[in-house]
């Protein structure tokens, strides 16, 4: 899959002043991954919050990591200045505008990379080499991200109308881990969880993902207007899946923590790709 950057860039600075009111998913998948740094012992001097969007974590990770300098770095300058709006957060953590795989930092100077739900904007083989090239041996990535099954009731329903791609393909937990590995990071694990969002309407899911800036931007995508007779079939194909009056939308969310591997790593691997564990919960 390539994604368009600009089409991304230009989806979340126009959704800049919506997202916090629609992004509870987010919020809640935040709060999941922040709580799991409860379970490992770093005392780091330097975090970096890659795709921090509108700040949520920010504060978060200042109170978890009292004595580190906290940066969020995000490639839609236009989130960062809601962020930066939140009263004296911008005093605290530098915000950065910058693309995740192309971090203007120098090598080895971060101690934890945290980033939620933001690598699926990302490609994930870029991304992961270019966080193991800030991280210093022995540092700690923490991650977020979204799975195959997200928002499967609409990539089925699409399918009904026509053979586009309507909803971004998603990388399983197995190749993220594979990633992982093949990027140098040691010692992964990853678990994925299930969140079912419900609406009354498929134009209510639908405006949610516009109000959070979570559009199409897929390379080659279909960037005409979608005909009034084909928004038809994708209502009347979601439809199909309502259930005790409303319509289900599905999010699989890949959670993940690695280490940052040294130099005599890299030739190692440490974990076989099979063997990287997994959990499903409901
Ligand atoms: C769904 S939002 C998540 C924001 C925040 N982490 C949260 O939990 O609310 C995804 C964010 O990733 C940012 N993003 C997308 N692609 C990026 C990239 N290549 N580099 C840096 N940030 C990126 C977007 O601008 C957006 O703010």
């Amino acid at each position: 899959m390539i994604l368009d950057r600009t089409r991304v860039r230009a989806s979340f600075a126009r959704a800049a002043s919506s997202y916090d009111q629609a992004a509870v998913l987010q919020r809640t998948v935040a709060d999941q991954l922040l709580d799991r740094f409860q379970w490992v012992v770093i005392d780091p001097c330097r975090v970096l919050d890659v795709g921090t969007g509108t700040g949520y974590s920010l504060p978060q990770l200042r109170r978890r990591f009292r004595k580190a300098e906290v940066i969020g770095v995000d490639s839609a300058p236009a989130m960062l200045a809601v962020a930066r709006a939140r009263r004296g957060l911008w005093r605290k953590s530098p915000l950065v505008a910058a693309d995740g795989e192309r971090l203007p930092l120098a090598g080895a100077g971060i101690d934890v990379i945290y980033s939620n739900l933001a690598l699926q904007w990302m490609d994930p083989v870029v991304a992961f080499q270019e966080f193991r090239r800030v991280l210093r041996p022995g540092g700690l990535f923490a991650f977020s991200t979204f799975g195959p099954d997200t928002l499967m009731e609409l990539r089925e329903a699409w399918a009904a109308v026509d053979d586009r791609p309507h909803v971004h393909p998603f990388v399983d937990m197995h190749d993220l881990g594979d990633i992982l590995v093949r990027t140098g990071f040691v010692d992964p694990v990853l678990d994925v969880d299930r969140y079912t969002l419900t609406y009354e309407k498929a134009a209510d899911a639908l405006r949610d993902l516009k109000r959070i800036g979570a559009h199409n931007a897929v390379t080659g995508r279909f960037s005409g207007l979608t005909g009034k007779t084909s928004f038809q079939r994708f209502v009347d194909a979601y439809e199909t899946r309502r259930r005790d009056g409303r319509l289900p939308l599905t999010y699989e969310v890949v959670y993940g923590q690695a280490w940052c591997g040294t130099a005599s790593n890299d030739n190692i691997v440490r974990v076989s790709p099979s063997a990287i564990g997994g959990r499903r919960r409901r």
